[in-house]
């Protein structure tokens, strides 16, 4: 195979200011310069996963603008193939972040055009869905090019999804998922009311809803991983660091992971490396800028 991960989704323009507060409705606060940064969870995960050394292919969409190109450059810095970036249809994506004292942030995204790239263009990149061992995906696309994603690729590859922003998820895309990948936000949106009381009964009641496995991301903590073959769930816990801006953090685990399981590796294990890389990341201003090379993990 000529990849190790094909990534299918967002690409988005970060404009971030950091703040002391969020605003209440009706207030106004004044924040820092502001900062832009090459981002969107689909483009994060293709440099993460390329910056550690991961042979690396994008299929997403951006505008004809400025910040389409910054994404670009980005991705082709980093040595991701961009041979399956769609360019032109709507302006680029773009996500208004506020990053507070403690590292949180809170984002808003205009999907522009991530939100048209189509089953259409799916069908369309047989080639590059034929050459990857692992796909992953997130969903600030639309949920029916993602599905398009589950039906295309190629018999004996493995789909990673990270659902967020979570929405429901249809049976055939929930099914091939191996693992799926949940924060406690999206954990609860997915289970619903059926949700227990922590993180382990998610773990457990997201594996009967059908995917192969399960991974939920617990932040400082680490993460929970369930694998449905032997009904195990086990806590991979995360280097402890100061955080700066958590932004990314969770896309960078996810590439992490997706790269580690194109190697063969167990679920568990290469939870393992992800947790490391999701900590060197919040350890560093921005999205992409602050994704660690391969050298940086192993030093941490
Ligand atoms: O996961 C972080 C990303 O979410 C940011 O880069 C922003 O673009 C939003 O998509
Ligand atoms: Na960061």
């Amino acid at each position: 195979r000529d990849y190790d991960l094909l990534v299918v989704g967002s690409a988005n323009a970060d404009l971030v200011i950091g703040v002391e507060r969020r605003p209440a409705p009706g207030e106004t606060v004044l924040g820092s310069d502001l900062a832009v940064h090459p981002g969107g969870k689909g483009a994060n995960q293709a440099v993460a996963a390329a910056r550690l050394g991961a042979r690396t292919a994008l299929l997403a969409r951006v505008g004809d603008d400025a910040h389409g190109r910054l994404l670009l450059e980005s991705q082709r810095a980093a040595g991701v193939d961009t041979g399956g970036v769609q360019v032109g249809g709507a302006p680029t994506g773009v996500a208004l972040i506020t990053v507070d004292p403690s590292g949180d942030n809170s984002i808003v995204v205009s999907p522009g055009a991530n939100a048209r790239l189509t089953p259409g263009d799916i069908r369309a990149a047989d080639r590059l869905l034929a050459g990857a061992r692992v796909v992953s995906a997130q969903l600030e696309i639309p949920l029916e090019t993602v599905a398009e994603v589950v039906r295309t690729r190629s018999a004996g590859s493995r789909f990673v999804l990270n659902p967020s922003p979570p929405a429901p998820l249809p049976a055939d895309v929930l099914a091939a998922c191996d693992p799926l990948v949940v924060n406690e936000h999206e954990a609860r949106f997915t289970l619903g009311d059926a949700a227990g009381p922590g993180p382990e009964d998610w773990a457990r009641e997201l594996l009967a809803l059908g995917p192969r496995s399960v991974v939920v991301t617990l932040g400082a903590q680490g993460a929970l991983v369930a694998d449905g073959r032997t009904g195990t769930v086990v806590l991979v816990p995360s280097p402890r660091v100061d955080a700066v801006d958590t932004t990314g953090a969770g896309d960078a685990f996810t590439a992490a992971l997706a790269w580690r399981l194109s190697l063969g590796e167990d679920l568990a294990t290469a939870a393992a490396f992800a947790v490391r890389v999701g900590a060197a990341a919040v350890t560093r201003e921005g999205a992409q800028a602050s994704f660690p090379t391969a050298e940086e993990v192993s030093a941490l």
